[in-house]
């Protein structure tokens, strides 16, 4: 692949964790505290595509070629890591970014341009079936797809946990996002140890999306996790109980008892906000509806439904439900929620990667 333009592009389904990631052990290769399980849903993704410039395939400085992940100039604070950095650009829906947003793109882009050993700047275009920014997962699909394109651009054929652990430096979350269904993303203590692997399953399951607000919100996931840690008294014990809800989830997909996963699930989503609102000062989500939502699933589990919610860092609500009863439990959501939108997704596919090199 070493010749022509560097050209490719990938498309990444969004995942909803059931068991969250929610907090790091180290801050720069995004190493969390705890491990993670999520499904990847089908109608929530990103398309990315990424183009290396010029003569991209031009020697880098030997300083600057490291692996991803060797603690060294990568792990610490990097501020323009690479001349190329500067002169990327992206585009999301249409709209051309700079700042912080191209930033956090540029920054996996110099993962990759280091490994590959080339300094060429990238054109990087992005379009999503997902809201940005609104807790619905969109940095998941997003970082996901930048990975395997960039990646796959720069000549590099990574394998599917290399793929897991590049898309993780850009957002934890994304790690998930290379596999479809069920995944685990185990913490692990280093870059080489701290990656996602699908979980063996033969569970009927859907999420109905409770969606109360598509507006961008208004603390980053990551800045809510840096004062969850540092300031909540009830971070604590929420990593302890994490990791035996992993462990009971886990059983509970192993013998395919939904009942047992829910339930799990929905205490483990509470349990995060629970921190999160311990915090000081208190990182809220939560909006009027959210509540109302969250009722109103209680109450359709009263009535034998099943129906488990879950939030991440947004006002939404997302009912894990069997794929049998999703359409049904979503009519009546639709009824008792008139000012909401709810909708069915399915499980979806892991990452896919297209090559588009001249
Ligand atoms: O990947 P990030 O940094 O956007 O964090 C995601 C955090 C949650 O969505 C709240 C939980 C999770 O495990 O996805």
């Amino acid at each position: 692949s070493g010749l022509g333009r560097g050209r490719a592009s990938a498309l990444a389904n969004a995942n909803i964790a059931l068991i969250k990631y929610w907090g790091k052990a180290d801050e720069a290769l995004i190493i969390p505290r705890t491990s993670s399980l999520s499904l990847t849903l089908d109608g929530l993704s990103t398309e990315t595509t990424v183009e290396f410039v010029g003569n991209g395939r031009g020697a880098m400085p030997p300083a600057q070629r490291d692996l991803p992940g060797v603690p060294d100039r990568t792990s610490g604070p990097r501020v323009a890591a690479s001349a190329s950095s500067g002169r990327d650009s992206l585009t999301i829906d249409g709209v051309q970014q700079s700042g912080k947003v191209l930033d956090r793109v540029s920054k996996v882009l110099d993962l990759v341009r280091a490994q590959a050993g080339i300094n060429a700047p990238a054109h990087v275009s992005s379009t999503n079936t997902v809201p940005y920014g609104a807790g619905l997962a969109s940095s998941s699909s997003a970082f996901a797809a930048l990975a395997g394109a960039a990646a796959q651009a720069a000549g590099l054929r990574p394998s599917r946990r290399e793929l897991s652990r590049l898309a993780r430096r850009g957002s934890g979350s994304a790690c998930r996002s290379v596999y479809g269904g069920l995944v685990k993303w185990n913490a692990g203590h280093d870059d080489a140890s701290s990656y996602a692997e699908p979980v063996d399953n033969s569970m009927d399951l859907a999420i109905v999306v409770i969606l109360i607000s598509n507006r961008e919100k208004h603390v980053s996931s990551r800045d809510a996790m840096v004062r969850t840690i540092a300031t909540s008294p009830l971070y604590e014990s929420w990593v302890q109980q994490s990791g035996k809800d992993l462990d009971e989830a886990l059983a509970a997909i192993s013998t395919g008892d939904l009942e047992r996963l829910g339930a799990v699930v929905e205490a483990n989503a509470m349990g995060m906000h629970a921190a999160m609102i311990a915090s000081r000062p208190p990182t809220l989500y939560w909006l009027p509806e959210t509540i109302r939502a969250l009722g109103a699933v209680e109450e359709l589990r009263g009535q034998g439904l099943p129906a488990w919610s879950t939030m991440d860092a947004g006002p939404n609500v997302k009912v894990l439900t069997s794929g049998r009863d999703a359409e049904r439990l979503a009519d009546e959501l639709r009824s008792m929620l008139p000012a909401c939108r709810v909708q069915v997704h399915r499980p979806g596919a892991g990452l896919r990667v297209f090559d588009e090199s001249g």
